[in-house]
């Protein structure tokens, strides 16, 4: 096999390549379908994309398994849990790819025996890498990055709204004004994978959603917490990778106080 420096550079070329495919986009909204739930569409890009890297980083690593959203099913089995498992999102954002309100990003997340071990997030269209390997530091374009030690009321939220859970409008609202009242504001970048990498640039302080979907956070996982961050489900558990689950996400700093207000 490889080494792990070997695999890194291909993975990220992999989605650099991957980015080429969105910045040679064109006629977006005709190459767009809807798919099931509110809101939540596809485009002809996401699955090429998808294809592209399918092939790609099976070439890189064929001894993985691979599961990525525009994949038929999307859903995690008991097999994944030994072994390697790419994870993907050939573009997280497919809201901001339609409407041109970027960032919008592909996500390689790599795990090895069912935890995040590789992570590679880009953004074609300000040209952002973002990459971590378990043990090895998390970077942003070759620099080393590091999660914020300022405390919640000195950081910025980056909110999720679960876009395609109307039942959970509600509650996703409620807690970003519960995060309103004590952090300096809160935004909505609308990709979760970048969100996790804006807490480990240490640019946000916390991202959130009530539902993501495993391709979302998988690589973002691995990023934040090779930069000193903290990834648990709404009520503080320890995250779970096997298929969908709210993501509370927190910098240093904000990990040292109470910064869960779910009931
Ligand atoms: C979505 C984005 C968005 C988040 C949704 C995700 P998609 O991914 O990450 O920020 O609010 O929950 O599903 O559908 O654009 O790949
Ligand atoms: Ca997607």
């Amino acid at each position: 096999m490889m080494s792990t420096e070997e695999l890194l550079e291909q993975v990220k070329q992999a989605a650099k390549d991957a980015g080429k495919i969105m910045l040679g986009a064109s006629d977006i909204r005709e190459a767009t379908t809807q798919k099931e739930g509110h809101s939540n569409f596809v485009t002809e890009y996401d699955k090429k994309v998808q294809e592209f890297l399918y092939k790609r980083l099976g070439e890189i690593l064929p001894e993985a398994a691979f599961m990525g959203e525009e994949e038929g099913e999307g859903i995690f089995k008991e097999e994944y849990k030994t072994g390697y498992l790419y994870v993907i999102d050939p573009i997280d954002g497919t809201t901001n790819f339609i409407t041109g309100y970027y960032p919008a990003v592909t996500s390689i997340g790599l795990m090895k025996d069912g935890k995040p071990y590789l992570g590679v997030v880009y953004d074609p269209f300000g040209d952002n890498l973002f990459w971590a390997v378990k043990g090895m530091g998390a970077y942003h374009n070759g620099k080393r990055i590091h999660s914020s030690k300022k405390p919640l009321a000195e950081s910025v939220v980056a909110i999720g709204t679960t876009p395609y859970y109307p039942e959970l409008f509600d509650k996703s609202l409620d807690l970003a004004k519960e995060y309103l009242k004590r952090c300096m504001d809160i935004r909505r970048s609308g990709t979760a994978a970048w969100d996790l990498c804006l807490v480990a640039s240490g640019i946000a302080g916390l991202c959130y959603e009530l539902v993501l979907c495993l391709w979302d956070y998988a690589a973002g996982a691995v990023i934040l917490e090779e930069a000193g961050g903290k990834l648990t489900d709404e009520k503080g558990n320890e995250l779970r990778y096997d298929g969908n689950s709210a993501v509370i996400a927190v910098s240093e700093g904000v990990a040292k106080e109470e910064y869960l207000f779910t009931k």
